[in-house]
């Protein structure tokens, strides 16, 4: 069987699905890789490395896909510009596609339909459970982990101030203070990395759960004083909360905003919108020159005024608000090198005696499985 490696073709992504180690581990499980010239090239690694490895190189996207049995991708398919159509029409029957599809996704619909119309079996790896066999499996969680590191990195650099302690021979500069909203994989990931660079953290979240691991790693948690069984679903996951309670949520937020110098939100329910936590009106609280990241912009964003994609600099407010959309892009090596080994380990548990299998009947398929003989079977579709 050939597994075909394209080249991202979103803009600004650099990530790729395979890195040489992972192509040297599908060749030994009888596999044959081709990789599409220039697909390693934004997270640094080359065409030799990849045949070093094991893969043939192939030079157009259209080859590439034609002869594959599996596709290996990060991003869901794309319109592709230099040849004015869209990756699905590239696709046939009988493939199989796994990727990050997010079938949930108002924009990815009219998309997962055309891989059932051609006859692609997909596989979404947003869908991959968050249950400790699959953990090696998780590209979202490695993905948020990247994306936590990163963008606290982003909110320090726009910061005109120091975020450690500083001691001068003019005087003590006081550390920033960051707050974490939505300790959870990205939160987590941020508190450490602003605990790190020498701020102070605070974190605030619904379930008791992520509080507690926010403190374990140094954060001061604050209160919200939700119930455990309003805030806690099923799997462990947050709910939506009720109105009356979002609203005392974000009245203990207005006590802390005005001592923050960073304010980094994450906070997620899952397979719904952001819930919004910061107001327009909010705003007026925080500090002339604070900083808000809200990495839950894919979802609608944690504040009202972000704007997808867009850092913006509000000089009535006097702060700047980061909405950058894939932000795991902005650290391809790292990235890539989570990602390939999370897809090569799917791939080794689908894979029996150098063939690929797909047991429906197993959990971390079932959830994954967007498309298979011409029907959509994705949770997210089955109200239609
Ligand atoms: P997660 O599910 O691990 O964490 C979300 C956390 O938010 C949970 O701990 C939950 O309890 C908490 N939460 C839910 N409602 C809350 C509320 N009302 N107040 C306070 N906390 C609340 O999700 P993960 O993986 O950490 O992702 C977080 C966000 O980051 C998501 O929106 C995700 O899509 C986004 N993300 C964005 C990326 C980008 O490039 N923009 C890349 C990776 C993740």
């Amino acid at each position: 069987m050939i597994i075909g490696i394209p080249r991202e073709i979103m803009h600004d992504e650099n990530r790729v699905a395979a890195i040489p180690e992972t192509v040297q581990e599908m060749v030994a499980s009888g596999y044959q890789v081709h990789v599409e010239t220039g697909a390693g090239k934004g997270s640094h690694i080359s065409d030799e490395q990849y045949q070093a490895a094991g893969a043939a190189i192939q030079p157009s996207a259209a080859g590439l896909y034609r002869i594959s049995d599996i596709i290996l991708k990060v991003k869901e398919p794309q319109f592709n510009e230099d040849l004015q159509c869209p990756e699905t029409d590239l696709m046939h029957e009988g493939q199989v596609l796994i990727a990050f599809l997010h079938p949930a996704s108002p924009g990815n619909r009219q998309m997962v339909h055309d891989l059932a119309k051609r006859g692609v079996t997909s596989l979404t790896l947003d869908g991959i459970p968050r249950i400790s066999r699959a953990q090696q499996m998780d590209a979202l969680t490695s993905m948020s982990t990247c994306a936590g590191y990163k963008a606290m990195l982003m909110a320090a650099n726009e910061l005109g101030k120091f975020a450690p302690q500083i001691f001068s021979a003019v005087g003590m500069i006081r550390p920033a203070q960051a707050l974490v909203i939505g300790a959870g994989v990205a939160g987590l990931q941020a508190i450490a990395t602003a605990k790190r660079l020498g701020a102070v953290v605070h974190a605030a979240d619904i379930r008791p759960d992520a509080a507690e691991q926010a403190r374990s790693l140094g954060a001061k948690s604050i209160d919200l004083g939700i119930p455990a069984d309003l805030a806690v679903g099923s799997g462990g996951y947050a709910r939506h909360l009720p109105e009356n309670w979002l609203k005392q949520e974000q009245e203990i937020l207005k006590t802390a905003l005005p001592n923050m110098d960073i304010v980094f939100c994450s906070a997620l329910v899952p397979s719904s919108r952001a819930p919004i936590l910061i107001t327009a009106e909010m705003l007026d609280l925080l500090q002339p020159g604070s900083v808000i990241v809200d990495l839950s912009i894919d979802q609608g964003g944690n504040c009202a005024l972000t704007a997808p994609g867009q850092t913006i600099r509000h000089h009535d407010h006097g702060v700047t608000i980061i909405g950058i959309k894939n932000v795991p892009g902005l650290l391809p090596a790292s990235a890539t090198w989570m990602f390939a080994r999370n897809v090569s380990h799917l791939l080794r548990y689908m894979t029996d005696q150098g063939r690929m299998t797909l047991d429906r009947q197993d959990d971390i398929i079932r959830s994954a499985l967007t498309t298979i003989n011409g029907e959509i079977v994705h949770a997210a579709f089955r109200t239609e």
